[in-house]
C-alpha cells in the first residue's frame, strides 16, 4: 500500500518535474500541445460568466421550459415558476473556436445586435484580466465580427535578431506584439514621422533602418543639426551629410532640384513616376533620414528667418512630391507639432507613416498618431521608461501595432556603414544635371 503511494507520488512528481522543464525549455511546443488546448476549453466554458461581467451580453426573451415549476436550478440561469415560460436571459455573443497565436489565441466573435467594435474595445482591459493575460486586442475584419486577440505575455520585453532585408527599401525592423515582423516599407510609405522623448528608442531606430537599408542599392542622406553627433560616424553610407544651417539648406536645394530633374525625365518617358522607367535609366532612390527634426526649424535670431522659410518649403515640397521620384523621408523628433513654425502641420499631413515611442505628454501622442484609435493614444502614454524601443506604429493598413525595435547599437550601426561603403553613391554624381532651371519654379510654386 505504501509502497503504491510512494510510486504514485514519484511519477506525479517525476510528471510535474517533466512539464516544468518542457514549458522551460521549449515553450512553444508546450503552449501548442498542453498549454493553448487547456486554455481554449476554459475560454469557451467561461465565456458566458466573462461576457457577463464584462458587459457584452444582451437580454433576451426565450421560452424556458422545467419539469420543477419554481426551482432556481431548473434552468440553472433563470427562475421559472409554470413549466412554460417566457423568460428574460442573458445571451452572450457567439464564440467561434480559439487559435492559437505564437503568444497567446485570437477568437473570432459574432456581434449581437446594436454592438460595435468599439464596445469590445471598451471592454478589452476587462476582458485581458478576466482571462489573466497581458493585453487583448480588438479587430473587426468585417461587419458583424470582432477578432479578440489575448496575449499572454507582453512579447516585447525581449526582441532580438534582426533579420538580413531582401526587397527594395523595405526593413524589418523590429517585432509588433502580434508577433509579426514590424516592416518599414518605403514603397508603400514613402513618409514616417518617429517621435518620442529623449532616451525613449528614435535612434536605435534609425540605426536599424540604417543597418537594414545599408546593403541596398539607394542612396542614404542625413541631416543632423546637434553637431552632426549622431550621423558623423555613419558618413562613410551616406552620399551627403548636413550638421549645421548652411548645409542643410544646400542640402535641400539639392534635393529640390533633383527632383526637379527627375520630373522632366519621367515627364519626357511617359512615366507617373520613377519604377516605371527602365531600370536602365531609373535613378537611384534616396532616403533621407533627420535627427531632431526641430533642429531645423530653432531660429537662433531674426536673421535666420529666411533660411528656415526656405527649409520648410523645400522639405515640404520633397514630401509632397519625392514618393512618386524615389525620394523617402523618415523625420525624428521629440515634438513635431505646429510650435515649431510654419508648413509642420503640412508636412506632418504628408508622413503616412507614424511611430509613437514614449512620451512625456499627451498632446505629442495624439500630435504624432493624429485621431488615430483613442485605444492607441492610450498604450502610447502607457510606454514605459525601462522598455525604450517600445512604439505604437501606425502605417498604411489604418491599423496600428505596439512594437519593438531590435537593438541596434551605433557600433552596429557604424560597422554596417564601413561595410558597405562602396556602395555609397557619391552626391555629385547622383546631383549631376542640367535640369537646375526649375528649382525657383518649384520652391515659390
Ligand atoms: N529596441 C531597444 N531595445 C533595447 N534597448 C534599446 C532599444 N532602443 C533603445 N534602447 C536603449 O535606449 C537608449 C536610448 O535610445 P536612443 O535611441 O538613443 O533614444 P533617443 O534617440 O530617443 O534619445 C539607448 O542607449 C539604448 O541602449
Ligand atoms: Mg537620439
Amino acid at each position: 500500500m505504501a509502497d503504491t503511494l510512494r510510486l504514485t507520488l514519484t511519477a506525479l512528481a517525476a510528471c510535474a518535474v517533466g512539464l516544468w522543464a518542457w514549458r522551460r525549455w521549449h515553450y512553444r511546443s508546450f503552449w501548442l500541445v498542453i498549454g493553448f488546448p487547456l486554455t481554449a476549453i476554459t475560454v469557451r466554458a467561461t465565456w458566458r460568466k466573462v461576457a457577463l461581467g464584462c458587459g457584452l451580453t444582451k437580454k433576451r426573451q426565450r421560452w424556458w421550459f422545467t419539469t420543477v415549476p419554481g426551482a432556481i436550478a431548473s434552468t440553472g440561469l433563470v427562475k421559472v415558476r409554470r413549466r412554460f415560460e417566457r423568460v428574460a436571459v442573458d445571451t452572450k455573443p457567439f464564440m467561434w473556436l480559439p487559435r492559437p497565436t505564437r503568444h497567446g489565441w485570437r477568437v473570432t466573435i459574432w456581434t449581437l445586435e446594436g454592438q460595435i467594435p468599439d464596445d469590445y474595445s471598451q471592454a478589452a482591459e476587462r476582458l485581458a484580466h478576466s482571462w489573466g493575460v497581458h493585453a487583448v486586442r480588438v479587430s473587426s475584419p468585417r461587419p458583424g465580427r470582432v477578432v479578440l486577440a489575448a496575449t499572454i505575455r507582453d512579447p516585447l520585453v525581449q526582441v532580438r535578431d534582426l533579420p538580413p532585408s531582401t526587397d527594395l527599401l523595405k526593413v524589418t525592423v523590429g517585432r509588433l506584439e502580434t508577433g509579426g515582423p514590424w516592416e518599414i516599407d518605403f514603397r508603400t510609405v514613402p513618409h514616417w514621422l518617429n517621435a518620442g522623448a529623449t532616451q525613449s528608442g528614435k535612434s536605435n531606430l534609425a540605426n536599424a533602418l540604417l543597418v537594414g537599408l545599408a546593403p541596398q542599392p539607394i542612396a542614404l542622406v542625413g541631416f543632423d543639426l546637434k553637431g552632426g553627433v549622431e550621423f558623423t560616424p555613419y558618413a562613410p553610407r551616406l552620399s551627403a551629410l548636413a550638421t549645421s544651417r548652411a548645409e542643410s539648406v544646400g542640402l535641400l536645394d539639392d534635393l529640390v532640384a533633383l527632383m526637379a530633374e527627375r520630373m522632366g525625365l519621367c515627364r519626357t518617358a511617359g512615366a507617373r513616376n520613377i519604377w516605371q522607367l527602365a531600370p536602365a535609366v531609373r535613378p537611384v532612390p534616396i532616403v533621407v533620414l533627420v535627427d531632431e527634426l526641430a533642429e531645423l526649424y530653432l531660429m537662433a535670431d531674426k536673421s535666420e528667418k529666411d533660411e528656415i522659410a526656405r527649409t520648410s518649403t523645400a522639405l515640404l515640397r520633397v514630401a509632397q512630391l519625392g514618393r512618386a521620384f524615389g525620394i523617402y523621408l523618415f523625420l525624428s523628433g521629440q515634438r513635431i507639432g505646429s510650435d515649431l513654425g510654419p508648413g509642420v502641420t503640412a508636412l506632418r499631413a504628408q508622413c503616412s507613416g507614424r511611430i509613437c515611442h514614449r512620451v512625456n505628454d499627451p498632446e505629442t501622442a495624439t500630435m504624432t498618431l493624429g485621431d488615430l484609435d483613442p485605444a492607441a493614444l492610450v498604450s502610447a502614454r502607457a510606454i514605459p521608461a525601462e522598455t525604450p524601443g517600445v512604439a505604437i506604429v501606425a502605417g498604411q493598413d489604418g491599423q496600428w501595432y505596439r512594437a519593438r525595435s531590435f537593438y541596434v547599437t551605433e557600433q552596429a550601426a557604424e560597422h554596417a556603414a564601413r561595410t558597405y561603403a562602396d556602395l555609397t553613391p557619391s552626391w555629385d554624381e547622383i546631383t549631376a544635371v542640367d535640369g537646375r532651371a526649375d528649382l525657383p519654379e518649384l520652391l515659390t510654386a
